[in-house]
Parts: structure tokens; sequence; C-alpha cells
């Protein structure tokens, strides 16, 4: 696969191995991206179909939702029910692989994500999610976890239900909604504090397949700089970014399995 790659950017995979093999704390933020070759629509990309009207941006808020919950309700069942049957791809495969064999070196790899599917847990990682889970619901009111949808999800696709209908909590009678972050919403404390902790005392720091527009997420990669760590960044269209160090310029499932067997893994 690398053979088909311009002779530069073999040489930046290269030069991003060499650095790699030679670091200890190693801190990736993947976005979007990363699961856009397992034919999830990065959140950027135009919308399709019923939804072809709508941005993602005015339909992930708590606005959106207080003003239509079933609009907004409707949607995320719609994109459960894309997901549902997406499978991680060479990249979630590759960093898997690669923070699998981080137990047996010393290297210590913490991988955060922005994404709120689940292709990472099922390529064998773990990981922190940032934004929510994609499979969760709670109450929009009282906030307790609502438990009795979607628990068929990883039995088999045909258990999940997604009817549009609005569901209400058992405890207060208050809406359920996906348990996501949306825009203008506060990051869970726990897992933002871990990744800031990761950012912050990183040697190399590795940007995956997102545009880096979306703050507080977005201000790791400077936190990890400001610390003295090196930059990647992995994406067929780089980021107007002044703080890379190296840029791989092409799609993460192309350079991932090629990065990580450049440095002795696969
Ligand atoms: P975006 O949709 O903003 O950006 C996706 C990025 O992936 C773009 O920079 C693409 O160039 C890049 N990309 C596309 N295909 C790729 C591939 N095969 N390999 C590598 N990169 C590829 O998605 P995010 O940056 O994840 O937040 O968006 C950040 C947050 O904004 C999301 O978590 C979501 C959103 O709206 C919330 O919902 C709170």
């Amino acid at each position: 696969m690398l053979a088909e790659l311009p002779s530069a950017l073999i040489a930046e995979v290269e030069r991003a191995a060499e650095l790699l093999k030679t670091k200890q704390r190693i801190c990736l933020l993947t976005g979007a991206g990363i699961s856009a070759e397992s034919g999830i629509p990065t959140f950027r990309d135009k919308q399709t179909g019923l939804w072809e009207n709508y941005s993602a941006e005015d339909l992930a808020t708590p606005d959106a939702f207080s003003r239509d919950p079933k609009l907004v309700w409707s949607w995320y069942q719609w994109r459960r029910q894309l997901v549902a049957s997406k499978k991680p791809n060479p990249a979630h495969t590759a960093l898997a692989q690669w923070q699998y064999n981080s137990q047996l070196t010393n290297q210590h790899l913490t991988l955060i994500t922005q994404n709120v599917d689940d292709l990472h847990e099922q390529a064998g990682s773990d990981v922190i999610h940032l934004h929510g889970n994609l499979w969760r619901n709670l109450c929009s009111r009282c906030q307790i976890p609502h438990t009795t949808q979607l628990k068929g999800h990883y039995d088999r696709e045909d258990n999940i239900d997604f009817d549009e209908a609005l569901i209400t909590c058992q405890h207060c009678d208050g809406y359920i909604r996906p348990d996501i972050v949306w825009f203008g919403e506060s990051l869970p404390v726990h897992e933002w504090h871990t990744a800031e902790e990761a950012a912050a005392n990183c040697d190399v720091f590795i940007s995956i397949g997102t545009s880096s527009l979306v703050y507080p997420a977005a201000g790791l990669a400077q936190l990890a700089k400001h610390n003295g760590a090196k930059i990647i960044e992995i994406n067929p269209y780089p980021t107007p970014n002044t703080l890379v160090d190296i840029t791989l310029a092409a799609k993460a499932g192309v350079i991932l399995p090629e990065l990580v067997k450049k440095m002795g893994i696969l």
C-alpha cells in the first residue's frame, strides 16, 4: 500500500516511525475522519437523504432538542441505524495492535476520541470518549442514565430499537436524549482531566482525522506542544495548523498500518 504513495510521503512516514520508536509517552486524538473509511460520514460532510437540508451543528445542540425534541431524537435514531452495521477499518485495527503491543514495551499510549461510535472498542482498543457515546441514553431533565433502550446493540444489530417515537424518563417524565456532548455543553469531567494530563505529559501528540475546529478537544495539541511534545497530523486534507512537526497527508487507513509496521509492530 505504501509503495503507491508519493516518495516524499513515504519519507515522512519513516521519519514519524523513527521518532515514535524513541519516545515513551504517546497521546493520540482521533476524530470523525478515522471512521470515514468504515462508511460513517464526517461532521463536515454534507448530510444525505432525509437529512440533507440539516447540518450537524444545527441538530447537535441543547437548544435544538428543547425546540424540537422529536426532530433531534429522530436524527440520532437515524445515525444509530447508519452506524450500527459499521466495522472498524485498518486504521482502528492498527491503533489497537499498537496499544496492545505497548503493554509489552515501555511505551505508554493514551487514545482519546471525539467520536461517539464504538469502532475503537470493536477493534480492541481502550479509549477515552470526550464527546459521549452514541449507544447510551440519559434523561434530559434529571440526567439519570436510561438503560432499557439499545441494550441489544452488542448482541445483534436486529435487536436495536430504532423507533423515532420519543421516550420519557421513568423517574421524572423528562424526555430521553442520547448521552452525547452537544455544542455548548461541558465535556465529562473525568475524561477531560485524563485527556489534559495525557496531552500535557506526552512526548508525541498524534492528531488523526480531525478538523481541529471544535474546542476544547482542539486545544489538546496546543497544550502538548506548549509542554515540548512533537506533533504529528494524519489527514488527507491537513488542517492549516502551524503546530505540526510531521504531516502525513493521506487516509488514516493507509498511513496507520504502515506507520506501525515501520515501527516494527505489525
Ligand atoms: P470533522 O468532520 O470536523 O473533520 C473530519 C476530518 O477528517 C477532516 O479534517 C477531514 O479532512 C478528515 N478526514 C476525512 N477522511 C479521512 C480519512 N480517511 N483519514 C483521515 N482523516 C480524514 O470531524 P471532527 O474533527 O471529529 O462534536 O469533529 C469534531 C467534533 O465536531 C465532533 O466530535 C462533533 C462535531 O460536530 C460534537 O458532536 C460535540
